[in-house]
């Protein structure tokens, strides 16, 4: 994919949300101004903040706003004031609206571990180094979003349910992806589900074998997903497209944040159908981390996953591939250059706050 025409304008819109969300996201815009980006930049408001001003997370005019752009930057949603699961209005309705509101089917969170950063994490060195996956999750599907979903009684006969559903377009479209990314890659696609517990686990295994079939030169594999989640700390390298539903796909990249250090190096991208009216892949582009009301506001939050989610944004919706790889270039020289957050603590290190640290990535552009 390449629209990369001269006057092409960037019509994105911009949903900062909560805690570290505004402080992050202003760093990926700077980045994106100092290429000289033709940007026309629309501004939302979502999650606990918008709770806050107009009483609910998402409203119907920031959904359309969504809707109009050909792509989203999303920070986080959540706030403690906000956190009380039994309210009717939760920040988290944001997101989960966006998705499901801009059909953005497809999670893509790349899982990279950086030489530069291999003592950040808590596992050992020669398990991590080279690890270089991405987790495809579907993000439109599953317990998520299946009815009938609810609380209902009086205590002590208080019940709930959540329903996990899928249906075949829905599971195909998803291993179809996995299996064009791995082409792309090192050729493997691992599915991961609980086919020997749930119907929809055998469902996925069946259809990911059918697609399989069509990609001979892409090697195929089904694992448990309670087994992968083991497999993933032991052997991580073993792993390049990692495809697999909703909830456990939310679960395993969590798991997989911890292979590069931090949740603050972890970009992800959500994304639809190929194209919209514009001929651009609609998607939104978030980090996987959270709001981390702990430390909002003070100017200390690692803004890379951000930036690199901004990377993404580039390459996936507007096919501006070089763009793309002049920031992820960037941030590796950052890293090298020995340029520290505070999420990834090391001796010897520059110790730098969220704009300086922006301020690093754009000089190195
Ligand atoms: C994520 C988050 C969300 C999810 C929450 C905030 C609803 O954990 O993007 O991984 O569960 O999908
Ligand atoms: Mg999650």
């Amino acid at each position: 994919m390449r629209f990369n025409g001269p006057n092409m304008k960037l019509k994105i819109a911009v949903l900062p949300g909560d805690g570290i969300g505004p402080e992050v996201l202003a760093e990926a815009i700077g980045v994106l101004k100092a290429l000289n980006l033709d940007l026309d930049l629309h501004d939302g408001l979502v999650g606990g903040i918008a709770i806050d001003t107009y009483g609910v997370a998402l409203r119907d005019e920031d959904l359309k706003l969504a809707q109009a752009a050909d792509a989203v930057l999303f920070g986080a949603v959540g706030t403690p004031r906000h956190s009380d699961p039994r309210a009717a209005v939760r920040p988290e309705q944001a997101i989960l609206g966006l998705r499901k509101g801009l059909e953005l089917f497809a999670n893509l969170r790349p899982v990279k571990a950086y030489d530069s950063l291999i003592d950040a994490s808590t596992l050992k060195p020669e398990v991590i180094k080279g690890t270089d996956m991405i987790i495809l999750r579907e993000l439109t599907g599953g317990a998520y979003f299946g009815q009938p979903q609810g609380q209902s009684g009086q205590k002590p006969n208080r019940e709930a349910v959540d329903t996990t559903f899928y249906t075949e377009g829905e599971i195909r479209r998803l291993m179809v992806m996995a299996f064009e990314l791995a082409r792309g890659r090192r050729k493997k696609v691992t599915q991961a589900d609980k086919a020997n517990v749930m119907a929809t686990g055998r469902l996925w295994r069946q259809i990911g074998n059918e697609v399989a079939a069509e990609y001979a030169d892409v090697k195929y594999e089904d694992v448990l997903a309670d087994a992968l989640s083991m497999h993933l700390i032991r052997t991580p390298r073993n792993y390049d497209v990692i495809a697999t539903e909703n909830l456990f796909g939310d679960i395993l990249s969590d798991e997989a944040a911890m292979l590069t250090g931090s949740m603050g190096m972890m970009p992800s991208a959500s994304l639809g159908d190929p194209k919209n009216a514009h001929g651009f892949r609609r998607g939104l582009y978030e980090p996987i981390h959270g709001t981390a009301p702990d430390i909002a506001g003070e100017g200390i939050a690692n803004p890379i996953a951000m930036i690199l989610s901004a990377a993404m944004m580039l390459r996936w919706s507007f096919g501006l591939d070089q763009a793309a790889e002049r920031i992820e270039k960037s941030i590796e020289k950052v890293l090298t250059d020995g340029y520290r957050s505070m999420d990834l603590k090391s001796p010897n290190a520059k110790m730098v706050g969220t704009k300086e640290m922006g301020a690093a990535i754009i000089e190195r552009l």
